[in-house]
């Protein structure tokens, strides 16, 4: 098994390494190869992510990220969506868990508001909206799925706009049709009244879908429930590759300082596992995380005082323990 593992930029750097510990431990004999991309290989290079770079992505089973600063120059496209682009990724999957909760955010992840078909001018800026039957249909089926495998537990929850945008007329009728046929229970909701409601009502939610940037925005405010953003790890899944990185991004305000919250990079981790069937060893990992949290070792977004080396430590001290 060929494993890619890409630190990318900034905090990425810190946490990635700790996930890396985690996954080669239950994975001791796949192949691991590292991959440099981000803004720091575009300083010194010119380009951010090469095309060998693609290559080699494609090339493995799976693909440990961290995360990438974006240049600031308006001709710089980000290489997030390249790479989500080039290898079909149009599945985002955000999990979000606590106590009394268990919500996984389905977001598309190809088309909707970052299609990249935009222009910058200097009193008129355009960004094309694009969402297609087939793009809308294959992400429906997915969040069918996944509402199956997790039992059905809540009605799958149609994220949306169409009130305001046509673009999402299509989006919602066509996972109403997919759901249909799927047999899946659905209820419709405006994204906005939905973001706020999940906020208040976590409980109430299972699996929810909807489009590529309310996607986007809605698991970021799902962090509120969870303890931040160095909580959320997503899993970006295609027809033929699996891309598994953090929610959050390089954070150059605690870049460099020890105190980045490693969990998402491990839950990261921990999803690539599931993604090889390996659900047990991903709930011990779930469970490690847990504890070390209540033990109190933990990093300071968190309350506590730890670095991210001796939290991941604590965490992957418990590993071996519930291992032997
Ligand atoms: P960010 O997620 O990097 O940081 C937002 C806030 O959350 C910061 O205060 C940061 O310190 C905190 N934070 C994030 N992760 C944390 C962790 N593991 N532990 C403790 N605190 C954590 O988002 P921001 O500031 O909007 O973007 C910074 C850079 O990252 C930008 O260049 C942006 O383009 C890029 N970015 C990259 C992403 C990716 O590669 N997937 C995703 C989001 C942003
Ligand atoms: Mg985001």
């Amino acid at each position: 098994m060929k494993i890619a593992v890409c630190e990318g930029d900034g905090i990425g750097r810190e946490v990635i390494p700790v996930a890396k510990k985690v996954l080669m431990h239950f994975l001791p004999d796949a192949d691991y190869s590292d991959i440099f991309l981000g803004y720091e290989k575009w300083e010194k290079e010119g380009c951010a992510c090469t095309e060998d770079d693609i290559s080699a992505m494609k090339g493995s089973d799976a693909i440990l990220f961290g995360a990438v600063t974006t240049p600031p120059d308006p001709d710089y496209k980000s290489i997030l969506l390249k790479i989500r682009h080039e290898l079909d990724l149009y599945a985002n999957l955000r999990p979000v868990r606590g106590g009394s909760f268990d919500i996984m955010v389905v977001r598309e992840n190809t088309e909707g508001l970052y299609s990249g078909i935009e222009e910058l001018g200097d009193e008129r800026s355009t960004t094309l909206r694009v969402v297609t039957r087939k793009g809308s249909e294959r992400i429906a089926r997915k969040a069918c799925e996944l509402s199956a495998d997790r039992g059905f537990r809540k009605p799958l929850v149609i994220g949306n706009k169409a009130n305001v945008l046509k673009s999402d007329i299509l989006f919602r009728d066509t996972c109403i049709k997919t759901a249909d046929a799927c047999g899946v229970l659905y209820k419709t909701m405006f994204i906005d009244a939905l973001t706020l409601d999940v906020l208040m009502h976590p409980e109430r939610y299972d699996v929810i879908v909807t489009t590529n940037m309310f996607g986007d925005i809605l698991s970021d405010a799902c962090g509120y429930l969870t303890g931040g953003l160095g909580m959320l790890p997503s899993a970006n899944i295609g027809e033929k590759y699996a891309f598994f990185e953090p929610v959050h991004g390089s954070a150059p305000d605690i870049a460099g300082k020890g105190i980045a919250n490693p969990v998402a990079a491990i839950r990261s981790a921990a999803m690539m596992l599931e993604h090889f069937g390996m659900k047990r060893e991903a709930e011990i990992i779930e469970e490690c995380i847990l504890r070390s949290i209540i033990s109190g070792v933990c990093t300071p977004d968190l309350g506590g005082s730890a670095g991210t080396g001796e939290f991941g430590d604590r965490i992957f001290e418990c590993i071996l323990k519930r291992e032997s």
